[in-house]
């Protein structure tokens, strides 16, 4: 088969190109190329490099891409979101700007249990098609592999309903999912003050019963997700749920430090985490504890600007710490509906004090790498998948330094245009 698809003319083409997470001094190694190209065969990569070169690979039938001495990167991986879901939470965003707490409504019986009565309450195909705006949203602003949780059901059958949803969009939707068990979000209503009993729920029930639909799909990924935090789950009850997971084969994560530091840092150090997320308040002696387990920091920036808070995760203290940083949007209608990644950077940049090289590894492979996908994407490397960004930025730089409007011309996926920005072209 001969090449379908080359990207000439980049200004940098930002390969991202490595076989691992980068941390420490490599966290914000981009492997650019300067007027670089990519030429893909059918859904993958087949090589890259200087456009002189890889333009004398084509034939007759390869589309020819010129991106106009601007920047090509590699798609965002965005590790972390809640992008399954019903409803909206307008209404409380409206009573936190007016000075209620995140926590005070969760604990009022609102925040996630809000969305979880309207997730219950709505079909398969109503969660699948509010969730595609989004995912086209996602797209657009150029996310091309999503990890994405369930967590808004807290039953059995919700949260199976969760997973299907999720298998139906990544199916159907050129975006690309990876699936996160979390009914450890919080303790439903009919469990109010009964939490070790739906501990002993998510433990005997839900995991199995997921453990076994996965195996039904001959899925290889579903993480295992929990919430430790105050007002959610706390230590014990974490590390009861993420033992019997790892047992049952899940590879595991956990939402650690949002508010309160219960100790979930030092958790996922522990038991062999792939990743830890939020970290907002994580202590340098726990970084260092991470960074000897190979546990990836993800940090969700979105959350914090979007909470109106201030207490942003120490990006720099991570890298210095040797600890690899992955960035995500978070996206849930609670703390942070934000489909796009460039405002992640544009905030991790600012506030996180990482570089905006850093940012954009962590928002690619290192991301990729969260989301237990690295070998497959998260860098512009042959035998990976094209998904491949085409910007109106002459450099990098501008990825994080310009924002609130979309930096991106086009994104391919799998060797497919799937977005054109028509402003920018
Ligand atoms: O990551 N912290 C827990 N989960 C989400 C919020 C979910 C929600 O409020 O609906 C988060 O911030
Ligand atoms: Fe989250």
């Amino acid at each position: 088969m001969s090449i379908t698809l080359i990207i000439h003319s980049a200004s940098q083409l930002v390969t991202v190109a490595g076989d691992a997470p980068k941390r420490g001094a490599a966290q914000g190694d981009l492997q650019i190329i300067e007027n670089g190209a990519v030429a893909i065969q059918g859904e993958t990569i087949v090589a890259v490099g200087a456009s002189a070169e890889i333009r004398a690979l084509a034939t007759p039938e390869t589309k020819m891409l010129d991106a106009q001495q601007r920047v090509v990167l590699p798609g965002f991986v965005d590790a972390h979101t809640h992008v399954v879901f019903a409803g909206d939470r307008a209404p409380e965003f409206e009573m936190r700007l007016r000075g209620a707490s995140y926590l005070e409504l969760l604990k009022a019986g609102g925040g996630i249990m809000h969305t979880v009565r309207a997730t219950r309450a709505a079909s398969l195909a109503q969660i699948v098609a509010e969730t595609r705006v989004r995912l086209d949203r996602m797209l657009a602003y150029g996310t091309t592999t999503a990890e994405a949780k369930t967590g808004y059901g807290l039953d059995t059958a919700t949260e199976l309903k969760m997973l299907q949803a999720l298998a139906e969009l990544d199916a159907t939707h050129a975006l690309d999912l990876v699936p996160t068990f979390i009914g450890a979000h919080a303790i439903p209503e009919e469990y109010k003050g009964r939490a070790d009993e739906f501990v002993a729920l998510v433990v005997n029930e839900m995991l199995p019963a997921v453990a076994q639909a996965k195996s039904e799909k001959r899925k290889s990924k579903i993480f295992c997700d929990v919430f430790c935090d105050d007002g959610a789950f706390d230590l014990p009850q974490t590390r009861k749920i993420l033992e019997r997971a790892r047992e049952l084969g899940f590879p595991l994560k956990i939402h650690a430090d949002e508010f309160a530091n219960l100790g979930g840092a030092a958790l996922a150090a522990e038991l062999g985490a792939v990743s830890a997320d939020h970290l907002m308040v994580t202590r340098r002696d726990e970084m260092k504890r991470m960074a000897d387990a190979n546990v990836i920091a993800v940090l969700l920036p979105g959350t914090t600007f979007g909470l109106g808070k201030h207490d942003f995760a120490n990006g720099r203290a991570f890298v210095e710490e040797n600890v690899p940083v992955a960035l995500g949007s978070d996206l849930n209608p609670g703390t942070s509906w934000c489909e796009s990644m460039p405002m992640a950077l544009a905030i991790a940049t600012r506030y996180e004090k990482l570089t905006t090289a850093e940012a954009l590894v962590a928002a690619t492979l290192n991301a990729a790498y969260a989301s237990g996908v690295g070998a497959r994407v998260g860098s512009l490397q042959a035998g990976k998948l094209a998904d491949v960004l085409i910007t109106d930025v002459p450099d990098y730089r501008y990825l994080a330094y310009r924002y609130g409007t979309n930096p991106l011309r086009a994104t391919i996926k799998r060797g497919r245009v799937v977005f054109e920005n028509a402003r920018a072209a």
